[in-house]
């Protein structure tokens, strides 16, 4: 091959190879920009909309006021919900399956009166003369009674039980309207 045409094939390789390159550089430039807008876009239309977070729902019906029987720790909710009820000869109560010791579930021991922790043995009352006195500590590391939960009538006098309001007997709370719910038949 003479020197000439050797030296047009290298000038053809360069410009091959910067020609290439200059594509590929402007490509990804181009590449950049419209990730980095379209980024910017997204964001920009993602701020109009307020961030809802959907957790589950902390409420739930737990039927008729007649299909619970008096003086009786109804447990139909305990796997679903972690959930007691409680009926007394005047009212009901919803109590938190959630020890206050450290987050065990206790289990309603009916012979013995009693709701008791498996994990450190602590005991809260069960029925007792003063519907206040039900659920309160009385043995064990358990600091403070059980929580009670929000129980009301719904407008058809069903049942329900909202968990994300919690009544706090160290707080006094007991005796707001929610945390016992007089029986209306
Ligand atoms: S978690 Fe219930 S006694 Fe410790």
């Amino acid at each position: 091959m003479s020197e000439s045409k050797k030296s047009s094939k290298s000038e053809e390789n360069k410009h091959l190879y910067f020609g290439d390159r200059r594509s590929f550089l402007s490509k990804l430039a181009w590449g950049s920009f419209f990730t980095y807008f379209g980024m910017f876009v997204f964001g920009s239309i993602r701020g109009l909309y307020p961030r809802v977070l959907f957790e589950p729902r902390k409420d739930f019906i737990a039927g008729y006021p007649y299909e619970f029987a008096p003086m009786q720790v109804d447990e139909s909710f305990m796997s679903s919900q972690r959930v007691w009820i409680i009926r007394t000869n005047e009212g009901f109560i919803a109590l938190s399956g959630i020890c206050t010791h450290l987050g065990c579930t206790p289990r309603w021991l009916k012979n013995e009166n009693k709701f008791k922790c498996p994990c450190h043995g602590s005991g809260f009352n069960g029925f007792m003369s003063d519907q206040i006195e039900i659920a309160v500590n009385f043995e064990g590391p358990a600091p403070r009674p059980l929580e009670r939960l929000e129980i009301s009538f719904t407008a058809d006098g069903r049942l329900k039980i909202n968990k994300g309001k919690k009544f706090l007997a160290e707080k006094g709370e007991w005796g707001m309207p929610g945390a016992f719910l007089p029986f209306r038949g």
